[in-house]
């Protein structure tokens, strides 16, 4: 039996619903695009607020519900952080480690989550939280839906920096085929309206080394929590 990750990304797997391009954005579902090198440009401004980002908020690796303590190591910025421990997943004011409101979101993180927001026709978009992951080799997140968020209104928009990982793009049942879209440095992906509770993960990263971010993937994903 095949697994239902093992689909390569095919353009005609969504071919009888939508065309498979959208000026440079490639879709990837219904109300879902890649948007190829899109946070390139904003890069050389976005990294060193990153960086005070992380001084104020490390990352550190949470615990499931379940107990098991996921391979990727996570923080937060913006109003709402995202946590999970042995009580459940939810979203925070406070980030839990120190007892102090989550750093504030960089005013340009907002601009370009909304700039692909925008481009992916998700206009008026007001992200309040910003999840941060880090992947070092090896690290995955298996298939989750993201559904902490209040309101489904609003969609995801996630940026890749680093090490190049493949992202599964799957269905609205946790065994539905998936799609594989490899991901790069400075890649975003938006998903939202019909496609907003789909399936996704990332499987396990490839060692490498990344001429500007090391041997690490760190992902950004937007949302609008409360
Ligand atoms: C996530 O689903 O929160 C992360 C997705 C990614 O790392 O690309
Ligand atoms: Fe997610």
């Amino acid at each position: 039996m095949m697994r239902s990750d093992d689909t390569p990304i095919t353009p005609d797997l969504f071919a009888d619903q939508a065309p498979t391009t959208l000026g440079q954005a490639e879709r990837i579902g219904q109300q879902s695009f890649v948007l190829r090198g899109f946070a390139l440009p904003w890069l050389d401004r976005l990294l060193p607020e990153l960086e005070a980002v992380l001084q104020a908020a490390p990352f550190r690796q949470m615990v499931t519900p379940g107990g098991f303590t996921m391979s990727v190591a996570l923080t937060s910025c913006g109003a709402l952080g995202w946590t999970t421990d042995r009580s459940g997943y939810r979203y925070t004011r406070e980030d839990p480690q120190t007892g102090r409101p989550w750093p504030a979101m960089p005013t340009l993180f907002r601009e370009l989550a909304q700039a692909a927001a925008a481009t992916a026709q998700f206009e008026h978009f007001e992200p309040d939280a910003c999840l941060i992951n880090r992947y070092v080799p090896g690290a995955r997140m298996s298939l989750h839906q993201d559904k902490d968020e209040r309101d489904f209104s609003a969609p995801i928009v996630s940026m890749s920096l680093g090490l190049p990982a493949v992202f599964q793009f799957g269905g609205f049942e946790r065994s539905d085929k998936s799609l594989r879209v490899p991901l790069f440095h400075g890649d975003i992906v938006v998903w939202g309206g019909v496609d907003r509770l789909r399936y996704h993960g990332v499987l396990p990263l490839k060692p490498g080394q990344h001429p500007r971010l090391g041997a690490q993937r760190i992902n950004l994903t937007f949302r609008t929590a409360g």
